[in-house]
């Protein structure tokens, strides 16, 4: 297989290097961004709890499947579909992933500018002796700003076309290897900071303010009366949005795969690191959101008001706030170059338009959805659509609507179309890995988890009605 400039395709040097890729897409704003304010917005503990089992229930069957679809096919997204069922129009499922890489990239690459601008701050010591209340001020100046996130949005787009550039061995891969353990480390810094803040009392009146217990209470006592419809699609979109599912990178990343790499054990590898990532976020938060009394369900600006104020509580915060906001922008790369692979790999091989040009084209389109993202929170608020801003729409329509139905549609292409045999095949490679569980794999992704997704899909949006 050649790409637009007819050199062999690269692949992953080490298998190391496939889980930290992988892993480095998966992980990224949607775990330390997203997810709080996602559990937060939804009631916390139960969103967990379905959550979760969106990740096991169908989440990690369909990674599996994307990561054998690109194996196999050694292609795009759309070349995927191609080749694994030439003369069909399933390829339709790659254009809708390409498509959907354009439309999250763009509010992706303007939350991964706001970290810059946290760098930036963080530099300048700009959140010492902030309150909650001054650092949401903070936040909601910037945001509101029309020029500042625009330019950082702009700077850190740059950032993931150059990574990209680079390749996959001396990009992607490199990078995520150094960087990926150590906000690992830092995360378990913030958790046991955040645990161990306590209550909180007002040093004049001795009320109590708030408790750090209350926060983990909230994470993990979960509330089942919270569940509605809404709020399970939230879950389910959330899962795949986490898991980089449902759109192609993981077919991507497959292609790049060796042969000998054993598929199941880092599917598995991925899904657990990025679903610990997350929760490992809630802890980090949530505890400090109830110990300085804080709306847990305040949406996008959560971690950018939560996280700066436990530093200010921490020796050496000065230090902390600068690593932690450093890394947020390295996990946001990591996964953004993902989102960009996808594109760039269409448009290279089906396209044949070389490499860099394609990088370039790609890059820019991105970017200016993107400003219409950052602009639609500042000078462009009265537009919406259905009550959502551009910014909202990007978000709710990729996560909830898009990713959802890429994932349908590949678990029916492999629970109903195509050949099982060569499926198996290509997961024992070449029948030399003895697959346990494999009917039960087979069993939920023809059955459970298309019909899932498609229940939850048409219930919440008001297509289907239980009486
Ligand atoms: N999973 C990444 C995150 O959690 C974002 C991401 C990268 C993504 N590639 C994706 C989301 C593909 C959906 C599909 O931040």
């Amino acid at each position: 297989m050649t790409n637009g400039e007819g050199k062999p395709r690269e692949q992953f040097s080490s298998k190391i290097g496939v889980i930290l890729a992988a892993a480095g897409s998966a992980v990224g704003l949607g775990n330390i961004w997203k997810f709080p304010y996602e559990a937060g917005e939804n009631g916390g503990g139960a969103f967990i709890v379905i959550y979760i089992f969106s990740i096991l229930l169908i989440g990690f069957p369909i990674m599996i499947s994307e990561f054998v679809i690109g194996r196999k096919s050694r292609a795009n997204p759309v070349g995927a579909f191609k080749k694994l069922a030439p003369k069909t129009p399933w390829f339709f499922t790659g254009i809708i992933g390409v498509a959907t890489a354009f439309m999250i990239l763009s509010f992706y690459g303007v939350v991964a500018g706001w970290t810059l601008e946290y760098i930036y701050l963080a530099l300048g010591n700009t959140f010492k002796g902030q309150t909650t209340a001054d650092l949401q001020n903070t936040f909601d100046n910037f945001a509101s700003n029309p020029i500042k996130p625009v330019f950082w949005q702009i700077l850190f787009m740059c950032f993931t076309a150059w990574v990209v550039h680079a390749g996959i061995k001396n990009g992607i891969e490199r990078i995520t290897k150094i960087l990926m353990p150590l906000l690992l480390l830092i995360i378990i810094v913030l958790c046991i900071k955040s645990l161990s803040l306590g209550e909180n009392i007002d040093t004049t009146t001795g009320e109590v303010i708030g408790s750090s217990l209350d926060g983990l209470k909230f994470l993990f006592k979960p509330d089942f009366s919270a569940i509605n419809a809404g709020m399970v699609l939230d879950a389910l979109g959330h899962a795949f949005f986490s898991l980089s599912l449902g759109m192609g990178t993981i077919i991507t990343y497959g292609s790049y795969v060796r042969k000998t790499n054993i598929l199941t054990n880092t599917a598995l590898e991925v899904t657990i690191l990025d679903t610990l990532i997350a929760l490992l976020a809630g802890v980090a938060i949530f505890p400090a959101v109830f110990y300085f009394n804080v709306a847990p369900d305040k949406g996008p600006s959560l971690v950018f008001t939560i996280l700066p104020s436990i530093f200010q509580e921490m020796s050496g915060g000065y230090i902390w706030t600068l690593s932690f906001f450093v890394l947020l922008a390295v996990a946001a790369l990591t996964s953004s170059i993902s989102l960009l692979e996808v594109a760039v790999s269409y448009f290279s091989e089906e396209l044949k338009i070389n490499r860099n040009k394609a990088t370039v084209y790609t890059t820019v389109i991105i970017t200016v959805l993107g400003i219409a993202c950052s602009l639609s929170l500042s000078s462009w608020s009265g537009f919406e659509v259905l009550g959502l801003n551009i910014f909202e729409i990007m978000e709710y329509a990729s996560s909830n609507v898009m990713l959802p139905l890429g994932g349908l549609l590949i678990s029916v292409f492999v629970g109903w179309y195509y050949r099982r045999n060569d499926f198996v095949d290509e997961l024992s490679n070449g029948g030399t890995l003895k697959i346990k569980f494999f009917h039960l794999f087979f069993f939920i992704i023809k059955f459970i988890a298309p019909v899932a997704i498609a229940a939850i899909f048409l219930y919440s949006t008001g297509l289907l009605k239980f009486d």
